[in-house]
């Protein structure tokens, strides 16, 4: 099983539409794929028209009394499941700090999905605590959508001094451009020089209405307009990213 998670310390970027979106493609595949929305806002799970409430509570699955199994739901794609938000989770970084060893309880958790599935896309929330750092742990994958401006490429460096002084490999850290507009003389000069960095994939999702829709219809884009240009960079940007994991 590889773990991808999206994340980037910012709001807002699509981090939960590249989840959504390239999840939906690694299904479309073959491929056993779950989403584990550990954001509260539970944007994922709105899109999947599941009730953002984990029956029991997410501190029992956290602490190892009730198998995450029991909290997955299936979605109405093939091969795709959902593991929902609970607006609980918003204890969580909370409920983290009050284990000992949150990063190995956390990576055990993971560690039970073993076997059972080909990929798990967590769709992290924004901000960072002890859940993201114990997901940058127990992840092969953290995955960013950058908003190719000044601000976003600087919360990306912030990330890679994070894992740099706190042991984790940047190896595992890989970024795509987000809802770029090349139109904006900012966002070319952005981009033109953060491809220099090979952890930058080089599709990007430019900013498209098609994405947006996603909230009306409640369905990745390959699914409700296959042939639009939305789902054609998803598709290439889920190309890349898997040739890169080999
Ligand atoms: N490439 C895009 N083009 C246009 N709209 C987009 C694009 N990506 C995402 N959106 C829209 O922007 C909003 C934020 O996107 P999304 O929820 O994916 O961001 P996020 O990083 O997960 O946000 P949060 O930090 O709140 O979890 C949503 O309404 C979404 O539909
Ligand atoms: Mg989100």
């Amino acid at each position: 099983m590889i773990t991808l998670a999206l994340y980037n310390i910012k709001g807002g970027v699509g981090k939960t539409a590249g989840c959504v979106n390239l999840a939906y493609l690694a299904a479309q595949e073959g491929k056993q794929v779950l989403i584990w929305d550990l954001d509260p806002q539970g944007a994922a799970t709105f899109y999947f028209e599941e009730t953002a409430k984990i029956k029991g509570g997410i501190k029992k699955l956290l602490l190892g009394e009730a198998p995450l199994a029991d909290a997955i739901k299936p979605t109405a794609f093939d091969n795709l499941s959902l593991l929902p938000a609970d607006f609980g989770n918003r204890h969580i970084d909370g409920l983290l700090d009050d284990l000992k060893q949150s990063k190995k309880r956390f990576k055990s958790l993971v560690a039970q999905l073993q076997g059972h599935y080909d990929y798990l896309f967590i769709d992290c929330a924004p901000g960072v605590g002890t859940v993201s750092e114990a997901i940058f742990a127990a992840a092969d994958v953290v995955l960013f959508p950058t908003i190719p401006t000044t601000l976003s490429i600087r919360t990306w460096e912030m990330a890679n001094t994070f894992f740099t002084d706190n042991q984790l490999s940047t190896n595992k850290l890989y970024a795509y451009f987000s809802m770029a507009d090349i139109r904006k003389t900012m966002h070319n000069d952005t981009m033109a020089q953060f491809y220099r960095n090979k952890q930058f994939l080089k599709n990007y999702i430019p900013y498209l209405s098609t994405i947006e829709k996603m909230g009306s219809h409640l369905a990745p884009v390959a699914h409700f307009a296959p042939s639009s240009y939305a789902a054609q960079c998803f598709r290439d940007l889920w190309k890349e990213l898997k040739k890169q994991l080999g």
